[in-house]
């Protein structure tokens, strides 16, 4: 293999790898978002689903003792309910809260907890709350006392006696009378960055160490929305979180035979949130926003053209939110909820993955009136699900005839066809509009069918495939698997990146060939050829070569899908200057294996040290593996 070292085609851009945020999966409420109340607000189309009843069926504990009704509010329009609890006896009346498939408690962490409580009659003038188990052992209590018949915010800190992956919060009632609830929430203190009511540390962790060059928000569909009504609206998550209106998640539903009813997105994760935690990874924002066109998978409803102002406007605003001076409405908005200096957006997504003529109407009025009043943002415009959709070359020769920016293609393929495709954009016009393969994952049975594994053939093959994306830097300037993350007991799709419960989180092996890319990304493409041709498969090798000129190294990166190792002779062009070499080997060699929360680090890379000889240099490359070749200049 011949490894051009001077041989500079482009440079790789800092975004070349990225991740790809959506609330599927639990990924939010019941994810990164570290709530550990489900229906805090009552909120939900049933206001007391998650909160376990007295004289239920399901829980005996009350019978006659007294009743939790949810009361219409006519004070705010996003907020809609309360819960008026009215204790009949001195029984102790109890509610529980599941938490999202229970709450992960860990021993001597401590739990903040508050609420919003307005007594109405009688003397209720405590509140007990105790984490408990199945068997209804408490592991875990503190109490409130109550005053006065106005709403006021009460906190409290419980700490955990033990862990305990199944908790519920036990909520108990001193006294008679009549009492309203709204806003119980529960935090681990731990959280990301200790924020009050953050992100969970383990999950952002996992991110974080991604390194990832940019954070497309808020998703796939759930931008489109079923219908337009159901659609992501920006504006309406920031502010004060307890008057951020609920919406009901569009992957609340069956889909693919995974059933979750109790999935609502609270927006406790915002726009502001997710701007902050762009930050926090080093990772530029990428927004994607609705553009008038609901989920064409479902209604595909559309906003008539005269009627697209508002939505088009939804987007100039989002620009101020994100880099306005705060003199401006919104940027005045982004400073009052703490973060004066600008978030430096540079991108803007225009629908998700819309297609055909009635997407390119939008896409047009949108660019244009981006362009008008801030020709400096970058657009990425849809191509449509699927490479070989019906749409697909429509799209693209007309967003192509538009000049478009950047092009978000979305391929979830078998793991043949990623090995296949590794020569994909080998033909793109190098003066085109640049790829953004915004949505890719090898699927090992069929799209998003439930019985699709991370397994280590379908990672193998991603890698495979990177390599072609790496060896087109020209063309392609950002790429993200998706789906994200995912609850063990709360996905809809699978494969996913990233899977957790409520204690613990593990990356899967797709997880360490992203890790892998993008923390070797390094800043120039370079050459790397057998004979005068790259790597794309031939004696199942595959490969790519990049140049840091920063911390000055050649990164190699090999991918070799056979069981049996090859010999690889290197010929380093020029080879004096290599000093000292490291190989990273990501391997296994049952293509079937996986990671798993109990062997969470299975298929994770490994280290080790080489010397190089002066000169040509050979090297071993296993047999089902990617191996970085790191070599300091
Ligand atoms: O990643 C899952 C879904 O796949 C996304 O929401 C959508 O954009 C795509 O169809």
């Amino acid at each position: 293999l011949k490894v051009d070292v001077n041989n500079e085609i482009t440079t790789i851009q800092p975004t070349m790898y990225g991740v790809f945020f959506e609330d599927i999966n639990f990924a939010a409420d019941g994810g990164l978002y570290a709530e550990m109340i489900k229906n805090r607000s009552f909120e939900f189309d049933n206001p007391l689903m998650g909160w376990i009843q007295p004289n239920s069926d399901r829980h005996s504990l009350n019978k006659g003792s007294g009743i939790a009704t949810p009361v219409k509010y006519s004070g705010s329009n996003t907020n809609h309910n309360y819960c008026r609890v009215n204790i009949k006896d001195d029984k102790g009346y109890t509610l529980i809260n599941e938490g999202y498939r229970g709450m992960g408690i860990k021993k001597e962490a401590k739990y903040n907890l508050t609420l919003l409580a307005s007594q109405v009659s009688g003397n209720i003038n405590k509140i007990i709350f105790q984490f408990i188990d199945k068997d209804k052992n408490v592991l875990g209590e503190t109490s409130v006392a109550i005053t006065g018949n106005n709403w006021k915010e009460y906190e409290t800190q419980l700490i955990a006696t033990k862990t305990e992956a199944k908790a519920q919060l036990k909520v108990t009632f001193e006294g008679r009378g009549e009492i309203n609830l709204d806003m119980i929430s529960l935090f681990p203190q731990d959280t990301w960055k200790g924020r009050k009511r953050g992100l969970r540390k383990d999950i952002v962790q996992l991110l974080y160490d991604l390194k990832p060059g940019f954070l497309r928000f808020p998703g796939g569909c759930i931008v489109e929305g079923r219908t337009l009504a159901k659609r992501y609206q920006w504006k309406k998550t920031v502010g004060p979180v307890k008057d951020r209106e609920i919406l009901i998640n569009r992957w609340n539903t069956e889909f693919n035979h995974r059933l979750t009813p109790d999935y609502f997105q609270s927006f406790g994760i915002g726009f502001f949130e997710y701007f902050q935690l762009s930050e926090d990874l080093g990772a530029e924002p990428l927004p994607i926003l609705s553009c008038g066109m609901a989920c064409q998978f479902n209604t595909g409803e559309l906003v008539p053209m005269e009627d697209l102002d508002p939505y088009i406007q939804d987007a100039l605003d989002l620009i101020e939110f994100a880099n306005g001076s705060t003199e401006t409405p919104w940027g005045k908005m982004r400073s009052q909820m703490g973060h004066p200096a600008p978030f430096n957006m540079k991108y803007i997504g225009v629908g998700n993955e819309q297609w055909g003529p009635e997407y390119i109407k939008r896409y047009k009025a949108f660019a244009q009136a981006i362009k008008e009043k801030y020709p400096e943002i970058i657009i990425v415009s849809g191509s449509g699900p699927f490479p070989d959709g019906d749409y697909f070359e429509y799209g693209m020769e007309e967003l192509k005839k538009l000049n478009a920016e950047i092009i978000d293609e979305h391929y979830y393929r078998s793991p043949e066809w990623f090995r296949e495709n590794a020569t994909r954009y080998d033909d793109y016009d190098r003066n085109g509009p640049k790829i953004f393969a915004g949505e890719y994952a090898a699927q090992s049975v069929a799209i998003a069918s439930p019985d699709n594994k991370n397994n280590w053939e379908c990672a193998l093959s991603e890698a495979a495939f990177m390599t072609g994306l790496e060896r087109n830097a020209e063309v392609v300037h950002l790429t993200s698997y998706a789906p994200l993350l995912a609850h063990e007991e709360g996905w809809q799709w699978t494969p996913d990146l990233i899977w957790f419960n409520n204690l613990e989180s593990y990356g899967t092996p797709n997880y360490y060939v992203q890790k892998l890319f993008s923390t070797n990304k390094g800043t120039h493409l370079i050459t790397v050829t057998e004979n005068g041709t790259p790597l794309t498969g031939q004696q199942n090798l595959y490969a790519s070569a990049v140049k840091d000129i920063a911390k000055k190294e050649i990164i190699l990166k090999l991918v070799n899908t056979s069981a049996g190792s090859q010999r690889i002779l290197l010929d380093i062009k020029d080879n004096k200057m290599v000093k000292k070499a490291e190989i990273i080997v990501l391997k296994n060699d049952n293509l079937s294996a996986e990671n798993s929360f109990s062997t969470p680090a299975k298929i994770s890379p490994e280290v080790k040290k080489i010397k190089l000889k002066k000169g040509n240099t050979q090297i071993t490359v296993e047999g089902y593996s990617l191996t970085i070749v790191k070599m300091k200049i």
